[in-house]
């Protein structure tokens, strides 16, 4: 890999002229360049002279390159050795390289490198037939599916001595190939199963920002413990009580599962609806930390969202399940402000099904969105209540792009 000189004479042409296409091609690609820097279009014409004569660059390319832009021959020489992707000699119809690095190593590489051998010959030599030749290289950047190598322009992953000696047989015998995993995994997805990557948030572009408003969320907490700290001093100042450090007094920020304060009416909790204990207690422990991006995800709708403003209104416990219907929950995370922590938490409170949520009145839904520590307010604000009757009635979204049941 080090050494890298251009191939003997024997096999040098005499001479090397671009193709009327490709000349047409070169003299365009010169042309985006102000005059003087002409020079900066030696990449690629070097990669399609390379093209151009069957994957090899002969000096006779070299030279020519070099006269088109105005370079000293040895310019051009200078890149075209240092850069890997220009082979100086011959090579087969077919050229593999094989990633020899750890990862790939550790995978099985070894086995790959031999199977070349005995199946094409030497490194850097043509095999008889002219349809091989090898090299090994550096990582190609797939390691997730090593053991890998590269043929001509493309990747053949995740290979075995079998999976690798069938697809030289293929290839040689003109049979199709597939390209890629040779175990048929999509991209570089967890052999087993799909586990991780799987909220579909993350594609739809609404993630972002989500730090933003659990930052902002800490702040506003912040302060209002600050603010009601400052004012139970004055009280206590005011009312003769000694004064000193407030460890007299310990003031505590208010704690987040407190119901808003005095303009609610406390709920009707009949024992057969209201939540549970501990699932209650477990929603009431539901305590987001600063940072926390899972259900803090702002969406499309509340890209600018505000904080929550409780109307003072009265509220009623809505209907609840100790378990899901039959062991399967619906998937409550296709609602728009639902995530996994937000789902996790509808559970604990005894909400699994689009049809409960669908069912809630007004008052079900400030008793609900009083209860969601730390993402107060949402169920209202992403209509959680029209998105359930959507999905009770059997709208799914097509894709992990496609519109969701707020749209
Ligand atoms: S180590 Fe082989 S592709 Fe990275």
């Amino acid at each position: 890999m080090s050494v890298r000189r251009l191939a003997p004479d024997a096999v040098q042409p005499k001479s090397f002229a671009f193709s009327a296409e490709n000349a047409a091609w070169a003299k365009t690609i010169i042309s985006k360049f102000p005059e003087g820097r002409q020079a900066s279009a030696v990449i690629p014409l070097l990669w399609r002279a390379q093209e151009q004569h069957d994957y090899w660059l002969p000096k006779a390319a070299i030279e020519t390159v070099g006269s088109m832009l105005g370079m000293p021959t040895i310019r051009v020489l200078e890149i075209a050795t240092f850069y890997t992707m220009f082979n100086l000699a011959p090579v087969g119809k077919r050229f593999v390289q094989v990633c020899g690095t750890t990862p790939c190593r550790l995978r099985g590489a070894e086995k790959i490198l031999e199977i070349c051998r005995s199946e094409i010959g030497e490194e850097k030599h043509v095999s008889a037939d002219g349809q091989f030749s090898w090299l090994e290289v550096e990582c190609l950047g797939a390691c997730c599916n090593a053991p890998m190598v590269q043929i001509n322009n493309d990747y053949y992953e995740d290979l075995t001595e079998e999976n690798f000696r069938t697809l030289l047989a293929d290839m040689r015998a003109g049979r199709p190939v597939k390209i890629g995993s040779q175990i048929g995994r999509t991209t570089s997805e967890p052999a087993t199963a799909q586990s991780t990557l799987q909220d579909n948030t993350l594609y739809d572009g609404s993630a972002v920002g989500s730090w933003r408003q659990a930052f902002d969320e800490r702040i506003q907490r912040a302060e209002a413990a600050k603010k009601q700290a400052a004012e139970e001093a004055a009280k206590a100042a005011a009312g003769g009580a000694p004064s000193g450090p407030l460890a007299d007094t310990p003031q505590q920020p208010k704690p987040q599962n407190t119901p808003q304060p005095n303009t609610v009416t406390k709920p009707a909790m009949p024992e057969s609806t209201a939540p549970q204990s501990p699932a209650s207690n477990q929603a009431a422990a539901h305590t987001p930390q600063a940072g926390a991006t899972d259900d803090a995800v702002p969406r499309k709708s509340q890209s600018k969202a505000e904080p929550f403003v409780d109307d003072g209104g009265p509220e009623a416990a809505p209907a609840t399940l100790q378990a899901a219907r039959e062991g399967k929950a619906d998937d409550l995370q296709l609602i728009w402000g639902v995530g996994p922590k937000m789902e996790a938490l509808l559970h604990s409170m005894g909400f699994y099904h689009f049809d409960q949520i669908s069912a809630w009145s007004d008052e079900n839904l400030r008793w609900v969105d009083r209860r969601l520590d730390g993402f107060k307010g949402r169920a209202r604000r992403d209509d959680w209540i029209g998105q359930a009757k959507k999905l009770a009635g059997g709208w799914r979204p097509t894709g992990k792009l496609s519109d969701r049941p707020g749209q």
